[in-house]
């Protein structure tokens, strides 16, 4: 019986599929349905997009496929792993630096995510009927900048709960499985809604044919920095699944696959509200207020406006729900593995703390709130500090790890396993890992100025 503890199986996924779904429900997320709309919308459009996509396979792809290495490797939670892979160095600081970041992206993710269910309420029950463009803009200031937000940040945060507490097999690849199928059906539903409408051939141009007058540096900065963040990866997430991941399968193919996967459905986002807003006479570079203000009214004008919205705002839920739910893993896996702590435990005293560090975030968007600093609120600095600091250092010094400090026979020994040749993988990581540690260089420097001005 002792033996048999000693030697018991960790917790891990059982079939590629799970594996796919469970990956790709973190890439999919508030990043590719709320943000990459808008941030194509500021910066005019294809162009960016192209951009984009280089981006992903400079930087985000060669990162994801380091993490997976990294986890697989490892056997253990993001801490754990380095100081496996390379005993008595400090490289074990990467997965610390992860642990913040979690806590960072958790406090105001959640907050944003807890959005969602009010609007799939305000959509269902038909909330904004009869009302001007100005008075939907102001609900939404209004509840964003009330304590109200806090109430649906908690329900969501129990609800991503629901999912972790059966663990890898039988509660994140389970609960996966089956939202991120539901997820590509409705998002299909939504693109062939706003094509069809009449007027939406702009919307379509606009995302398709690239204008490369519009393309500033700015715009390429947004590409590289959001390829990481849409990808999830810098902090830990991937390493966390890669180490439940099998010996049977390729993480090279694991890889690509997510990469298409996060990258189709970013693309698929953009279709479905683009072409609804042009086809409404809207403007198409409203910012961060382009899901919950222009959308809005874009589904009052639009045939069938109730179902498509209640059915766009429970896409971005799940989206949500399937990303809080890995970054609390890195966290959970820590406080198991570490701590010596069981899973239920782990989960209780990691809630309680993101409950706290969110009810911050929140109450940092109302009006009389003192948790302003250098000219950002509380909620922004979490997001500065976590997608244009942490993230960014976290991947870069992973690349320089699989790139240079790794051996080269546990790499490709990693990397052998489920694959026939890992040839152009090798070469892959051969260019990659002098390309995108500049590139992320490049990105963290004009990150940690935007911070500051
Ligand atoms: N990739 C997620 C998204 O696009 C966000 C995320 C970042 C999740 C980091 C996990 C880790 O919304």
């Amino acid at each position: 019986m002792s033996q048999q503890a000693t030697t018991a199986k960790r917790d891990g996924f059982s079939s590629r599929f799970g594996i796919i779904a469970a990956a790709a429900g973190s890439a999919v997320g508030l990043g590719n349905i709320w943000k990459f709309p808008y941030i194509v919308g500021e910066n005019g459009g294809s162009a960016f997009i192209l951009v984009y996509l280089l981006s992903i396979l400079a930087v985000g792809v060669p990162v994801l496929l380091a993490e997976f290495i990294i986890g697989r490797r490892g056997q253990a939670n993001a801490v754990r792993s380095f100081k496996k892979i390379a005993p008595n160095t400090k490289w074990s600081g990467i997965g610390w630096m992860g642990i913040v970041a979690a806590f960072m992206i958790l406090g105001f993710y959640t907050v944003i995510a807890g959005y969602t269910i009010h609007y799939f309420i305000l959509t269902v029950t038909n909330s904004f009927a009869g009302m001007s463009s100005a008075q939907i803009a102001d609900t939404f200031n209004n509840f964003a900048s009330s304590t109200r937000p806090i109430i649906y940040t908690v329900i969501f945060i129990i609800l991503s709960l629901g999912i972790l507490f059966g663990g890898i097999k039988d509660g994140i690849e389970k609960y996966t499985k089956v939202l991120m199928p539901g997820l590509v059906g409705i998002i299909a539903l939504l693109v062939i809604r706003a094509i069809t409408l009449p007027g939406a051939e702009e919307g379509i141009q606009f995302l398709l044919k690239p204008d490369f007058s519009e393309l500033s540096m700015k715009a390429v900065l947004d590409a590289l920095g959001h390829s990481f963040f849409s990808l999830s990866v810098g902090m830990g997430t991937m390493l966390t699944y890669g180490s439940y991941i099998s010996k049977k399968e390729s993480l090279t193919s694991i890889t690509f696959s997510i990469a298409a996967a996060d990258t189709i459905i970013a693309l698929l986002a953009g279709l479905a509200i683009f072409p609804a807003v042009f086809a409404f006479g809207i403007d198409p570079t409203s910012g961060p207020g382009l899901v919950f203000i222009t959308l809005p009214n874009v589904f009052l004008q639009m045939p069938g406006g109730i179902i498509f919205g209640a059915l766009f705002f429970l896409l971005l839920f799940i989206a949500a729900l399937t990303s809080v739910v890995s970054i609390f893993e890195v966290i959970i896996a820590y406080i198991t593995e570490e701590l010596k702590v069981n899973r239920h435990k782990a989960m209780g005293l990691t809630t309680l703390a993101v409950i706290v560090i969110a009810t911050f975030c929140a109450l940092s968007q109302t009006p009389d709130t003192s948790l302003i600093f250098n000219g950002h609120n509380l909620f922004d600095w979490m997001d500065l500090l976590s997608a244009n600091v942490l993230l960014p250092i976290g991947g870069l010094l992973m690349m320089i790890f699989l790139g240079f400090i790794m051996k080269r026979s546990d790499l490709e020994d990693e990397l052998q396993h489920g694959s026939k040749s890992i040839k152009g993988t090798m070469a892959y990581i051969t260019i990659t890992k002098f390309i995108a540690p500049v590139a992320i260089a490049i990105v963290f420097s004009t990150g940690i100025q935007a911070l500051f001005s």
